[in-house]
């Protein structure tokens, strides 16, 4: 393999795997790094949340990447890492899952996977640090969140090897990496999200971000991972940051929900 070296270094337990990345990336740690725990005590998501993370139920990893490439198309780390996780789960657990914008992975419309990245200023340069959580099994969750969420083992009716994935999540992330850092890559990468993600094109979806929501039909990428969104008066409407849930007109003509 070329392009970006790896390493791994291993906690049982740690606050959270982008915290630590982040703290390590500070210290003039190379792109490529990988700080994976068993489990995570303050876990983070998108928004501030909290990333349930019990011992053995999922893979916490964090990488440190220093990109090449103009600062405005940085989004495309995360839709990158998205495109390997798929990569991932496929080649080790042969599960074929969904991307929803901008980077959650789905299987039976269930949230799998979610990914935060976050820029980290170092005296090296900025950095980002990519943090990807996978649901390997939902022991430890509350029934609320078993009823939202889905798992590897609940996916494929086997409980996956955590190394196997982890070893397969490594590679992907090296050859997506590597990808989006040729020329042309930006665009090579939003290629290969949209012909993974249902919700590239064509979607009804509900869009929250704030206090603000919006309805409309997805209308695929901009060059910087931003989603393209009509509404029903026909504006295109470029969003960059909030929360898509899916929308499916009822049999009377209304709307109904997915789930969200
Ligand atoms: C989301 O809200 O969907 C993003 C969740 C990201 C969770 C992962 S788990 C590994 C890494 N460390 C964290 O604290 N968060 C990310």
């Amino acid at each position: 393999m070329t392009g970006l070296p790896t390493s791994i270094i291993r906690f049982d337990s740690v606050a959270s795997t982008n915290t630590e990345a982040a703290r390590q990336a500070v210290e003039g740690a190379p792109e490529g790094l990988c700080i994976v725990a068993s489990e995570q005590t303050a876990g983070r998501g998108r928004f501030d949340r909290n990333w349930l993370s019990p011992k053995g139920a999922g893979l916490y990893l964090s990488i440190v990447l220093r990109p090449q490439m103009d600062q405005n198309t940085w989004p495309l780390s995360t839709l990158m890492a998205s495109l390997a996780v798929h990569d991932a789960l496929l080649d080790a657990c042969n599960l074929q899952t969904d991307i929803k914008w901008p980077n959650d992975i789905l299987a039976n419309d269930r949230k799998l996977c979610g990914i935060l990245g976050e820029m980290v200023d170092t005296p090296f340069g900025r950095a980002v640090v990519v943090g990807i959580g996978i649901n390997l099994n939902t022991e430890g969750f509350p029934p609320e969140l078993r009823q939202t969420t889905t798992s590897v083992q609940s996916a494929t009716g086997k409980p996956p090897d955590a190394e196997v994935v982890l070893q397969a999540l490594v590679r992907a992330l090296v050859r997506r990496y590597e990808m989006l850092q040729c020329a042309g890559g930006g665009e090579e990468i939003i290629r290969e999200w949209s012909r993974r993600s249902s919700y590239a094109s064509g979607k009804r979806i509900r869009l929250a971000n704030g206090d603000e929501t919006l309805e409309g039909v997805t209308r695929g990428l901009e060059s910087d991972g931003a989603l393209r969104v009509e509404t029903d008066a026909g504006e295109i409407r470029i969003i960059r940051a909030g929360d898509v849930a899916s929308v499916r007109p009822s049999a009377d003509g209304g709307q109904r929900n997915d789930r969200w």
